[in-house]
């Protein structure tokens, strides 16, 4: 796959993992980031090239493709951790706790400007310099389900949720990689660009000890209580591993010139979901006002179904807790 590839956060932590293994593949890999590569990361092992500047700076974003002069950008930064999304008063504790080392808690109007702003130029660059192939970092947030502000539960009106769902975000975040779909759907419709965006799970980092802390596989799911009244706002029990993800932006830089995939595709991906029972006991017991739904649930599928990626894309997790 001899293609050239421009990261963007291609120091932040999933960068580290796109990188080295879009490498591995045969691609001539360059990142661009605000903030250089930890020197002890694989990005600095293996000489990936690396272009600093900011996302919010058309010029930057236009060196970066001058330098990489790109087939396909691969868009990953962001503001991941806007203070909004901590306690109140929590961000210095969150920050001392944090095991990644460029993980950036920063205020709800920098996530909001760096993320949809920081889409915008990236996009608006690529189709200065004719680069038509787009892949963006959103999130299963966008549909609504993360930072629900509102303490209402996020209510799917069917199972499982797929790409067709109506979103309705809340949060900051939620809501700006909801908008980062929708100028990439613009950007789609008014240049000829072919854009997907991957909408991750929670990522878990095989080689991060605070990741694998963070991550319990093989639990019994607890029922809802009245302190939780069994309210859906976050944690639908599926995650991502990081070299999943690196592997579907793989196989998204080999099909996305397909004619079965539309000009805009957003996807959803998964690796497993966490728990021993059947989805449907899970359902019953911890969303019971959603129990009748989860009757067209299958085995332990995820909430968030990943049949599109399998489908359009020939995606097949690798990493599964229950293999290895
Ligand atoms: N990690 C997860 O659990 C998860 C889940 C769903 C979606 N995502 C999405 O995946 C993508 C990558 O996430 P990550 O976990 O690697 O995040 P990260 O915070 O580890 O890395 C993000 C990178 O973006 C860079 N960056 C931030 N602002 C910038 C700017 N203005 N200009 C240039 N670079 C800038 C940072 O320096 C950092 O290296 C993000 O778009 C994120 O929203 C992550």
């Amino acid at each position: 796959m001899a293609k050239n590839v421009l990261v963007t956060g291609g120091s932040g932590r999933l960068g580290n993992y796109v990188c080295s293994h879009l490498k591995k593949e045969g691609c001539n890999v360059s990142s661009f980031d605000a903030a250089p590569p930890p020197p002890e990361s694989d990005n600095v092992k293996e000489g990936i090239p690396f272009v600093q500047g900011d996302l919010l700076d058309l010029g930057d974003c236009l060196r970066a493709i001058a330098f990489a002069q790109p087939d396909v950008i691969v868009h990953l930064a962001a503001i991941t951790g806007p203070t909004e999304l901590l306690s109140p008063y929590g961000e210095k504790a969150a920050l001392a706790k944090s095991p990644f080392r460029y993980t950036q808690r920063r205020p709800e109007d920098d996530c909001m400007k760096i993320n949809t702003m920081g889409t915008f130029y990236v996009l608006d660059a690529a189709r200065r310099m004719n680069i038509k192939d787009v892949i963006i970092s959103s999130s299963y947030y966008a549909t609504g389900i993360g930072g629900r502000w509102s303490g209402t539960t996020y209510t799917p009106q069917y199972l499982p949720v797929d790409e067709e769902h109506p979103c309705d975000p809340e949060s900051t975040y939620a809501l700006s990689k909801y908008l980062d779909e929708e100028i990439g759907k613009a950007f789609a419709r008014a240049y000829g660009m072919k854009i997907i965006a991957l909408r991750y799970m929670g990522v878990f980092y095989e080689n991060n000890e605070g990741s694998r802390k963070l991550y319990k596989f093989g639990v019994n799911v607890e029922p809802a209580d009245d302190k939780n009244k069994g309210l859906m706002v976050d944690n639908t029990y599926q995650y991502v591993d990081a070299r999943d993800i690196a592997n579907i932006t793989e196989l998204c830089i080999q099909k996305i010139r397909d004619s079965a995939l539309k000009p805009f595709e957003a996807f959803f991906v998964s690796t497993d979901t966490t728990y021993l029972e059947d989805t449907e006991e899970v359902i019953t017991k911890r969303w019971p006002f959603i129990k009748d739904l989860g009757k067209n649930m299958k085995g332990t599928e995820g909430i968030f179904s990943i049949a599109k990626a399998e489908k359009l894309l020939g995606y097949k997790p690798a990493y599964s807790w229950r293999n290895n």
